[in-house]
């Protein structure tokens, strides 16, 4: 059983009570207020406290937020910067505002929090990596855990503590402007990634992950972000929990929580899914906090309260422990009066903050040393994260089409026919969240663009020729005859939460524009998708003879798609999330719940499935064995036998589905239960095993208990089937 610090046999037990015994009620309250210091300089100083200062970095200013308000949190957002935006410069002000905290009474270290989503990605000359629906389409936790922890220890050498990170929310809606940043559509393959997540960015023993947004915000009514979502419990619970709960099993620090309705309760109101589920069902030991001013919006947009003084006390009271109140510092004056009042226990007060000292004292704080800026400085960009996150890309990068195995295309061409303007960009390569909120400034960035990957990938006797609009395409006026092939970049404009928001799917204008210019041209046309989510594909799918699905891969991305075009890397991504025919279509998820009937729709018929991506090489599947029975209760193994029936070498996702033939509840179509990414020579075989625990075999029943019951199985492996039941 784990234990928190109320647990008198829990190291920092003491520690935590004494502390807490010692704080006046104004510096409880103020460890759970978390405030954006730039932005409550730029816009409400001024009017909030009548005195203006010299910068985020002024003494008086500090002294004003730590010792006059007790503030315990820090964040910066996707759009904070400071000064340069260097190391240097955040290291620095870390540095400065610790110091200033050490002049506080009882010197309550401060909790530092950043969005560092794909990497350090609001620092110039970072490695930016992929975003995270790519590192689920790679389908390997061991190399996800590796790139969290990489990117946990530079964030912790720059003196952060806390990270905004990882979005582990199950999409079930592609419409949805974040489906980018989730981890696809299914619960099984969202867990394994989160927890490699969440341990890998917690490894380092001195930053908190942050699992967000607690619960149900990948599956809105519309699809839209921050929308209504209306889900039942079993939905919530088969769909949307495991992620979090597979988070708190890694013992994941903190949690956001969505600050969306669902069921008509906006969830920083949620007493039921903030206590009831999270706390006292799944033993998250941890801090809740809102999301970027979400306490407010219950006031000013869900309207569940009638005061913003009333959205203070009722989310707290639900179970929320840290206010991400942005630039709210007064926040601190009226819960201090709600608590005088009595409208807020003492009781409560003292269980979060609790909470935030124990999280404190786990991540070191107390002792920390300063951020020693030299080396803080030396780890941001360097070569070894470079190469880890071009392999993260290259794992996830899914072929999608290859009619007669056009790609990949050979080095020494005569000619090749690039087009697309995003085939030139540096944004486009790593989309939202990169050195600003929605999108980089191109200068901003340096790192190799796809047209110059490719330039230094074919033989020096190749002629590229690139075409970045259609106006640029048409006045080439070329010959199909001179050119072997056109690469064509299809991008979209980078964004963030619901500026991305898509009601139909359909490509942007321009783009569609120059993918119907590029295969008017009548040369064989390799579709490059640099699009973070899946888009409408039909058009493209009947009219490209190749299509290849990057993502948004980062700044290695360019070169990790050039050795796939051009042969030195197989593809091997899977799809961790379907791409429905059009938006009349969605929701499309290979998992929904349903059964076998013709007369209603009931049928799972998107463009690419779930768990699709193919190889330069081909894999066969045979020898699956699968025990006839197992006991509730006990583990199962399956295996089956893979091989490399190809030519190249190459790694291919066994994938183990189960499908119940009868249960006392509807169940999904199919669900994946096991994977392993393997590789294999041409010619070679190797037996996987595959091992079930009861936590795979079950199922909520009726009144959604979690119960393995008696029933029959199928097994769904490649293209062959095995059956198996289980007995009481
Ligand atoms: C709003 C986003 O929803 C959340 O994911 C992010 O961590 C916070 N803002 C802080 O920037």
């Amino acid at each position: 059983m784990k234990t928190d610090s109320t647990t008198p046999n829990h190291p920092f037990y003491e520690k935590v009570e004494t502390l807490l015994s010692s704080m006046t009620i104004r510096e409880k309250l103020g460890q759970c207020v978390m405030i954006e210091p730039c932005f409550c300089l730029d816009e409400r100083t001024s009017e909030q406290f009548g005195e203006s200062y010299d910068g985020v970095d002024d003494p008086k200013y500090l002294s004003m937020l730590l010792e006059e308000y007790h503030i315990g949190a820090f964040l910066f957002g996707g759009a904070s910067q400071i000064e340069d935006g260097s190391a240097k410069a955040w290291a620095t002000y870390i540095n400065k505002v610790s110091e200033q905290n050490r002049k506080t009474r009882l010197k309550i270290p401060m909790m530092y929090g950043i969005d560092a989503v794909h990497g350090v990605n609001f620092m110039k000359g970072s490695t930016i990596y992929t975003h995270n629906l790519a590192v689920a389409g790679t389908w390997n936790p061991a190399l996800t855990e590796q790139y969290a922890s990489t990117v946990g220890a530079e964030l912790s050498a720059l003196g952060f503590n806390l990270n905004f990170s990882p979005t582990i929310d199950t999409a079930r809606d592609v419409r949805w402007g974040r489906v980018y940043e989730s981890l696809g559509e299914d619960p099984f393959l969202a867990s394994q990634v989160a927890r490699a997540l969440v341990k890998g960015m917690q490894s380092s023993g001195n930053l908190a992950a942050c699992a967000k947004h607690f619960l149900g915000y990948g599956e809105s009514r519309n699809g839209m972000d921050r929308t209504q979502a209306d889900l039942s419990d079993r939905v919530l619970l088969e769909m949307h929990a495991p992620p979090f709960e597979a988070a708190i099993e890694e013992d994941v620090l903190t949690m956001m929580v969505n600050g969306a309705d669902v069921n008509g309760v906006p969830v920083p109101v949620s007493k039921k899914l903030l206590t009831g589920l999270l706390r006292d069902k799944m033993a998250f030991k941890g801090i809740t906090m809102s999301d970027w001013e979400d306490v407010e919006r219950l006031y000013s947009r869900h309207k569940v309260v009638t005061s913003r003084r009333d959205s203070l006390i009722r989310s707290f009271n639900a179970g929320l422990d840290m206010n991400m109140a942005v630039c709210n510092i007064a926040a601190v004056d009226t819960m201090e009066s709600a608590v005088r009042e009595g409208s807020i226990a003492m009781e409560r007060v003292d269980q979060a903050v609790r909470n935030i000292l124990l999280t404190k004292y786990k991540l070191g704080l107390f002792d920390a040393d300063p951020v020693n800026i030299q080396q803080a400085s030396v780890r941001v960009g360097n070569d070894e994260s470079k190469k880890l996150a071009k392999q993260l890309a290259t794992e996830s990068i899914t072929l999608l089409k290859n009619d007669n195995n056009l790609l990949p295309l050979k080095k020494n061409l005569k000619s090749v026919l690039v087009t697309g303007q995003s085939a030139n960009s540096k944004r486009h390569l790593c989309a939202g969240w990169t050195l600003g909120w929605a999108s980089a400034e191109e200068d901003d960035l340096s790192c190799a663009t796809l047209l110059d990957a490719i330039k230094t990938s074919v033989s020096h006797d190749t002629t590229i020729t690139y075409a970045a609009s259609t106006e640029e395409l048409t006045a080439l006026n070329l010959n199909k005859e001179d050119f072997d092939v056109c690469i064509a970049v299809i991008s979209e404009e980078p964004h963030a939460e619901w500026t991305g928001d898509s009601f139909d799917l359909a490509l942007e204008e321009e783009e569609e524009a120059m993918l119907k210019a590029s295969v008017a041209t009548e040369i064989p046309v390799v579709m490059v998708s640099m699009i973070g989510r899946p888009l409408k594909m039909n058009w493209a799918h009947e009219h490209v003879s190749a299509l290849l699905w990057i993502y948004s891969p980062g700044t290695e991305g360019a070169a990790a798609t050039a050795d796939i075009l051009f042969g030195d890397a197989n593809p091997s991504g899977k799809l961790p999330i379907s791409f429905p025919q059009d938006g009349s279509q969605v929701p499309c998820v290979y998992n929904a719940r349903s059964y076998q009937s013709d007369e209603v729709w009931t049928r799972y018929e998107p463009l690419y499935e779930f768990g699709f991506g193919l190889s330069y090489t081909s894999f066969a599947y045979s020898e699956l064995c699968v025990p006839t029975m197992v006991k509730s209760g006990e583990d199962i193994t399956v295996s089956v036998t893979v091989t490399n029936t190809g030519e190249r070498a190459g790694e291919d996702i066994v994938q183990l589905y189960l499908r119940d033939q009868f249960a006392t509840v509807t169940r999904p179509l199919k669900s994946l239960k096991a994977f392993r990414r393997i590789q294999l020579e041409p010619g070679e075989s190797k037996t996987v095993q595959l091992t079930l625990t009861p936590a795979e075999l079950g199922l909520y029943d009726e009144e959604l208990n979690y119960v393995v019951e008696a029933r029959k199985i199928d097994v769904l492996i490649g293209d062959l089937t095995g059956e198996f039941r289980i007995e009481d």
